[in-house]
């Protein structure tokens, strides 16, 4: 057996708690990784509280968690790509080999593992796979390239400081929101231009972007004013289309409903967006190995900064989780495992 923390119900907070689950034992091409750190994130929360279960349904104890670093400690038949002792990351998948982050021991498919950066602590790598993922390949959809002027919201989130790094590493120009307490680290890490969210309505900024990157969701007809006629919103925190689909794996008569109630949900902005020639798509990522590397090699070749909010012990998890839904934490929170 293993120490993992699991929810034991969908609930608040109190339904988290340090349970011991089966270790496990990797199968054909996965590697059993013992985990060192894992990342946090929003979807965390929503899980735990229900939110997603109609794509995720959960069965208790579910261990939580989306992404982790570690070593890898056993290798599955046909494994050659990784060996015992690697250090290595991942954003944990969450189609049929879903299983949880934050316990002791995970076992997954090497495909969607990546070495982490050289010269990077495992608690800080654990804060790279999912929203480094999401930012990657949330700025391919909109197909950001050199010269683009494009705007990203949230950009003091876990999401947005990797998606403001990667877009000036592609030569855009990047204006991003970000509360007071935020401007100094969104510019530290490259963005141009702030706009105090608190304090400025997008609506009345007088600038329209082609290309906008949503981390932050909220009022959508404001994300609408901030576009350009023909230009393309790709959010994460919006309103959600039935593309995000793509990333669940259900039966068909679900994927069905779901669609139907997702396009009716969505069809005021989608609609409103479409009368001015703006695409508007919500995108779920996707966990990836090979991407995963690019993040990593980026952060080696120290061109990518990984920003951790805070970090806590194991046993401190109630804290990291009311950091992470306190929504001010700026980069990413962390829990360390104890060493072996
Ligand atoms: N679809 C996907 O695949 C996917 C993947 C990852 C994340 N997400 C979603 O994307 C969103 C961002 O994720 P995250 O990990 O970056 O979250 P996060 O790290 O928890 O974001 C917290 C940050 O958001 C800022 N913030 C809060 N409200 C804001 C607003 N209205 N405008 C601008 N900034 C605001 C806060 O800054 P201040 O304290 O300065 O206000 C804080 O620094 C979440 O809704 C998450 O669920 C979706």
């Amino acid at each position: 057996m293993q120490k993992a923390i699991c929810y034991t119900r969908y609930g608040g907070p109190e339904a988290t708690s340090i349970v011991d689950v089966p270790k496990p034992t990797p199968r054909a091409g996965q590697v059993l990784i013992k985990t060192a750190a894992g990342g946090l994130n929003p979807l965390d929360y929503r899980v735990r509280l229900g939110d997603t279960r109609a794509l995720i349904p959960a069965t208790f104890p579910w261990i939580a968690g989306h992404e982790l670093s570690g070593t890898v400690a056993a290798l599955g038949d046909g494994v050659t790509t990784f060996a015992v002792g690697d250090e290595v990351m991942v954003r944990v998948g969450k189609r049929k080999e879903h299983t949880g982050a934050l316990a002791q021991y995970v076992a997954l498919p090497a495909r969607i593992v990546a070495r982490t950066p050289k010269n990077l602590p495992l608690v800080e790598a654990a804060g790279i796979p999912l929203a480094g993922l999401t930012a990657l390949q949330l700025l391919d959809h909109l197909g950001v390239t050199a010269g683009d002027r494009l705007l990203i919201t949230g950009g003091a989130g876990g999401v947005g400081l990797f998606a403001i790094q990667l877009a000036k590493l592609r030569g855009a120009h990047v204006t991003t929101t970000a509360s007071s307490a935020g401007e100094v680290l969104v510019r530290s890490v490259g963005a141009d231009e702030v706009i105090d969210y608190k304090a400025t309505k997008l609506a009345d900024i007088g600038t329209q972007f082609a290309k906008v990157f949503d981390c932050a969701g909220g009022d959508m007809n404001d994300l609408l004013a901030a576009t350009a006629d023909g230009g393309h919103i790709a959010t994460i925190a919006g309103e959600l289309t039935p593309s995000v689909l793509a990333g669940f794996d259900v039966s068909t008569f679900k994927r069905y409903l779901a669609s139907a109630v997702l396009w009716y949900r969505s069809r005021g902005v989608v609609n409103a967006a479409a009368a001015r020639g703006i695409h508007y798509q919500f995108y779920f990522m996707l966990p990836d190995g090979r991407q995963l590397q690019e993040l990593s090699d980026l952060v080696s070749e120290g061109k990518l900064r990984v920003v951790v909010d805070s970090t806590y012990k194991f046993e401190d998890y109630a804290q990291a989780f009311a950091r992470l839904e306190s929504k001010r934490s700026k980069g990413k929170v962390v829990i360390e495992f104890p060493p072996a």
